[in-house]
C-alpha cells in the first residue's frame, strides 16, 4: 500500500512551483488532492490533467470567507481533509525600510500570515473533529535568517514558524502534527522574480551569488521541498511535531564550501 492511500489533501498555492510538485508527490502516495489557488483556468487544466483522485476551489488564502468556501467544497468533495499544505506565498517588493510601502508590507503579511492563519484556523478545528491530521505551513530560510530589502518577506515567514509552533502545541492532545518546511532557493516563478527584481539589468548575477552563498552550490528542486513536505505530512512522520524543516542544501548552516 502507498504511504498516504486514501488519504485527503488540500494544497494552497498548487498551481505554483512547489505547490504543484507537492500535489504530484501526494498523489504517487496515493492521496487524494484538492487545489487551491488564484487562478481558475490554471486550477481547471491542472485538475484535469490529474485525473479523478483531484478537486479545485479558487480562493485567495488571506480572504476569510473565500477560504472557508475552499475548505467546506474541499469536505463535500472528499468528505474529509487528513493534510494541509499551506503553501501559497508572496516575495512581495525588494525595498530597504524607509522604500518599503505600508501597503507593500500589509500585502506580503496578509497572504504569508493571515492566509496561514485562516488556514490552521479553519483545518484545525477540523481535523480535531475527524481525530487527528497533519499541516505542513511552507516557510522559507527567511523563517530563520534575514535577508536585506525582504523585511516583509522575513517577518512573514518568522511569523509562519511562530504560528506552527502555537498550533503543534494544541494539536498536539488532538493528534494534530504541525511543521514548518523551510527551503533555501528554488528554481521556481519566485526567485526569478527576486533575481529580476533586486537586479532587473543582470538576474543572472543575482543567481551567481545566491548560489555562491549556499553551501551544495545550487538551487533546490521543487520536487526536493515536495519530498520533505509529503513526509510530514505523512503517518511516517508520526513524532515530528512542532519542527523546523530545513531543505537548504546546507545554507543555514553558514556559509562557504
Ligand atoms: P510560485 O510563485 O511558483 O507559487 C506560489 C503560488 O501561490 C502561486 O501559484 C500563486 O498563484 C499562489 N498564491 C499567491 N498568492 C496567493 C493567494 N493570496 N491566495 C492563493 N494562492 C496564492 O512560488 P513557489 O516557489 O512555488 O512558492 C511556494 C511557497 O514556497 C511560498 O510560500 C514561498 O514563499 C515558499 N518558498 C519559496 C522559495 C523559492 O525560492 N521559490 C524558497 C523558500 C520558500
Amino acid at each position: 500500500m502507498r504511504r498516504s492511500q486514501g488519504k485527503v489533501a488540500l494544497v494552497t498555492g498548487a498551481t505554483g512551483g512547489i505547490g504543484m510538485a507537492v500535489v504530484r508527490r501526494l498523489m504517487d502516495d496515493g492521496a487524494k488532492v484538492f487545489l487551491v489557488d488564484l487562478d481558475e483556468q490554471a486550477l481547471r487544466a491542472q485538475s484535469e490533467a490529474l485525473g479523478d483522485e483531484t478537486g479545485w476551489a479558487v480562493a485567495d488564502v488571506s480572504d476569510e470567507a473565500g477560504m472557508a468556501r475552499a475548505v467546506e467544497a474541499a469536505t463535500a468533495r472528499f468528505g474529509r481533509i487528513d493534510m494541509g499544505l499551506l503553501n501559497a506565498g508572496i516575495e512581495g517588493k525588494i525595498a530597504p525600510l524607509g522604500e518599503l510601502a505600508v501597503a507593500d508590507f500589509d500585502r506580503v503579511m496578509a497572504v504569508n500570515v493571515r492566509g496561514v492563519f485562516l488556514g490552521l484556523s479553519l483545518l484545525m478545528p477540523l481535523m480535531r473533529r475527524q481525530g487527528g491530521g497533519a499541516i505542513v505551513i511552507t516557510s522559507s530560510v527567511a523563517g530563520i535568517r534575514g535577508s536585506a530589502g525582504l523585511a516583509a518577506y522575513v517577518a512573514s515567514k518568522h511569523a509562519a514558524v511562530g504560528l506552527m509552533k502555537s498550533a503543534a502545541l494544541e494539536g498536539a492532545r488532538h493528534n494534530i502534527r504541525v511543521n514548518t518546511v523551510n527551503p533555501a532557493p528554488v528554481d521556481t516563478r519566485m526567485i526569478r522574480a527576486l533575481e529580476a527584481g533586486i537586479r532587473p539589468d543582470d538576474p543572472d548575477a543575482i543567481r551567481a551569488k545566491l548560489v555562491a552563498g549556499i553551501p551544495m552550490g545550487r538551487y533546490g528542486k521543487p520536487e526536493e521541498v515536495a519530498e520533505m513536505i509529503a513526509f510530514l505530512a505523512s503517518d511516517a512522520a508520526g513524532y515530528c511535531t512542532g519542527g523546523i524543516y530545513t531543505v537548504d542544501g546546507g545554507y543555514t548552516t553558514g556559509t562557504g564550501r
